[in-house]
């Protein structure tokens, strides 16, 4: 038995009933003028072993008299786990996890989140409830701006990137934080967009959708994982024993910690699965869940589910082990207040605005643009015009954990840093006839539109998800003054606004950029950056179309237009506004056809498939390659593509830059009804390009040979 295993043993030994529950009790921050705290009762029950870990609780200085509570007055003397939500930055934050993942970019994203890690940690925080892996392709729901989009691949990519750089390769390490991958699972499949509904999809569905993202976090190590609200096809996640025990910690190996989600253990009273709170404590910790966020319902239902023989004390126990591992491989046992000692270096803030300039640039995609970007350098009259143009605050999205408004660089500020020489005009659209006035005095007009933080995020479902109203009646009116117009969109979704596309030169999705929004954004309009972002999701046309998404199953009846009896809707076309990987630059790219390295592919055999991409521009660029694959014939329907890579790729003009692709036959096979990856004989399209926009794929064949 190793050191700390006989460690948890001796304290398990030690522990009455009420300390055993107690670290499976997650209790919360009270909130007062100054900022999260704990109260004296909430000491008192930390002193007593009633609790073992917190939610909210930021600042050293606010945390060390629940630490000291816990490790100098309490009998065993178990240290705290002080938890948070840092999704895209603590302090200094970067653009929303959406936003982000349109940089394609996983050493980004481990950088972002390891700058956040020492924020945090710095602050006392010891897990982060993050990476969110919940695969999206609804606009409706509003938890889609945590979510990296409608790919299941980059959002596998995405959780090992996030847990790697949040964690480290030593959790021990006073700057790591604990990940915890969430909402297990298929959470974003709510019906009809709205938020806590319940989800009903396919086995498949689960297997090829919304499973890989969690598959490669634990095998990427992460510490935590949290049920989801919601329930699925009848049974609450948090209820979930055949998903959270029989798939997560049987299947895929994880032996980590499961937290409920906010208040879900209690919830399953209103799910109708529970009639009281030890029926409800009993399904959540017979199912896996180990800690009780913030409900209560372990502290008051366990003892009675114990004693009306509903749980098994050596599934509390069990329970309690995995709880204690985390806080020993955290550290926490040698050094409880490690986390929180050391203000940072002003060097080290210095390094993180610049890493968020960084992130927000490549995060910014540019959907269009008919020339008007980059802004001539001698542009000397600008109309900053729109609600989101001078709103700081609104750039740091939702879950802003400690990112400050006056700490946030805004568009309007950003705009008169880039054209030092320019005349800025700003004008907040709420007076269209004033905000004219600024338009028709300038040479170009800069419009910031779309929604605020407050519109976006948990429980902030839409619809509609449109532009508002009166910010249309604004830009209508400006577009009819002729003037070039550039549109910048702050989002945490894809807003269906094809009146706009129409009329404007140029625009650009910004997602809610963080801190450093304004800096990245005259870096790009300006020329001195390139937007280096493209969609990590489809961009609906019409709500209508709802979900859309390029990975879509064949139908027997493909839409055609010479035939009436084919897939399609009457009033709007079955494309979206744009595609999967939209994004333009400041140059342009040319792809040839891929070559593969063999015909047929044997398991166990590489392919390399090379692509050479040309930037036929004049400036310098960076693109993002994509490669697909489609099997057009096996034992189950494929979708119409599947992705399998991509990557960065910088060319100077005129340079040809190779990119090149190692596959395995994993990357071929497919789950069957059990799950089990299956491959099957056949011939393989590969389609590599620019996006998953059919008519700038261009593709090689493989035929893959197994041994049946
Ligand atoms: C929230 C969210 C979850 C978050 C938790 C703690 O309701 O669903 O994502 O981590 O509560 O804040």
């Amino acid at each position: 038995m190793t050191e700390d295993a006989a460690r948890i043993e001796g304290l398990l030994r030690a522990m009455t009933l009420e300390e055993k529950v107690g670290q499976l009790t997650m209790i919360r921050a009270d909130f007062d003028a100054a900022g999260s705290t704990l109260l004296a009762p909430k000491l008192a029950d930390i002193a007593a072993g009633r609790a073992g870990s917190v939610l909210d609780l930021r600042g050293a200085s606010a945390i060390l008299p629940g630490q000291k509570a816990a490790v100098e007055n309490s009998r065993l003397k178990i240290p705290l786990l002080f938890t948070l939500d840092v999704l895209h930055g603590y302090r200094t934050i970067f653009p929303v996890p959406l936003g982000e993942a349109a940089a394609f970019d996983p050493d980004l994203w481990t950088r972002t989140a390891r700058a956040a890690a020492v924020e945090a940690a710095a602050d006392g925080i010891a897990l982060t409830y993050a990476p969110m892996l919940d695969v999206a392709r609804d606009p409706r729901w509003g938890r889609i701006v945590e979510s990296a989009g409608e790919d299941p691949f980059v959002t596998a990519r995405f959780a090992e990137a996030k847990v790697k750089g949040f964690q480290t390769d030593d959790l021990a390490r006073s700057d790591a934080v604990a990940a915890t991958a969430k909402h297990f699972a298929g959470y974003a499949a709510v019906n009809a967009g709205r938020e806590y509904a319940s989800a009903d999809f396919s086995q498949r569905t689960l297997e090829e959708v919304y499973l890989p993202p969690f598959a490669a976090s634990v095998n990427a190590g992460v510490a935590a994982i949290m049920p989801a609200f919601i329930e699925l096809a009848g049974v609450p996640l948090t209820a979930h024993r055949a998903l959270l025990t029989g798939v997560l910690r049987e299947r895929f190996g994880f032996d980590g910690v499961l937290i409920s989600d906010f208040f879900a253990v209690a919830e399953l009273i209103r799910h109708g699965v529970a009639a009281d709170a030890a029926e409800a404590a009993a399904l959540a910790l017979d199912a896996g869940v180990d800690i009780d966020m913030a409900s209560g319902t372990y502290t008051e239902g366990l003892p009675e589910a114990l004693a009306r023989g509903l749980v098994r004390i050596e599934t509390i126990d069990a329970a309690v082990r995995r709880v204690l591992a985390l806080k020993l491989a955290l550290g926490l046992f040698e050094k409880p207040y490690a986390r929180g000692e050391g203000a940072l270096a002003p060097a080290t803030i210095e390094a993180h605005r610049a890493l968020a300039r960084e992130a927000a640039r490549q995060s910014v995609v540019l959907l269009q643009n008919n020339g008007a970007l980059p802004l001539p350098a001698q542009t000397s009259r600008l109309a900053v015009i729109g609600p989101l143009a001078d709103a700081p605050g609104e750039m740091l999205g939702p879950w802003r954990a400690a990112g400050e408004a006056s700490e946030t660089v805004s568009f309007l500020a950003g705009v008169e840093t880039a054209f030092p020489q320019a005349t800025v005009i700003h004008a907040n659209g709420g007076d269209i006839p004033a905000a004219l006035e600024a338009a028709r005095a300038s040479d170009a007009v800069l419009l910031f539109l779309g929604e605020t933080a407050n519109m976006s995020g948990e429980a902030n479902s839409r619809a509609r998800p449109v532009i508002p109203e009166a910010q249309r009646a604004l830009a209508e009116a400006v577009f009819s003054l002729g003037k070039p117009v550039i549109v910048t969109l702050t989002s945490g979704r894809p807003l269906v606004a094809p009146w706009l596309f129409e009329k404007a030169h140029a625009v650009l999705a910004a997602w809610f950029l963080g801190s450093e929004a304004g800096n990245a954004l005259g870096d790009i309009l300006s020329g001195a950056a390139a937007p280096g972002g493209k969609l990590p999701l489809s961009w609906p046309f019409d709500a209508g179309q709802i979900p859309v998404y390029y990975g879509e199953r064949p139908t027997g009846r493909p839409a055609n237009p010479e035939n009436h009896d084919t897939s399609k809707y009457l009033d709007v076309p079955n494309t979206p506004q744009f595609p999967f990987g939209q994004g333009l630059t400041y140059t342009r790219f040319d792809y040839t056809e891929p070559r593969a390295s063999v015909a047929t592919l044997r398991p166990g055999e590489i392919l390399t498939v090379e692509v050479d991409i040309a930037n036929i521009g004049d400036v310098a660029g960076e693109e993002i390659v994509y490669l697909f694959i489609r099997d057009p014939l096996a034992s189950v329907t494929r979708p119409l593509l599947e992705l399998k890579a991509f990557t960065r790729i910088k060319a100077l003009p005129g340079e040809r830059v190779t990119a090149r692709f190692h596959l395995t036959t994993d990357a071929f096979s497919f789950p069957d009804a059990a799950g089990k990856p299956r491959l099957e004989s056949g011939e393989i399209e590969i389609l590599t390009g620019p996006g998953a926009a059919p008519s700038l794929l261009k593709r090689c064949r493989v035929h893959i040979l197994t041994n049946e």
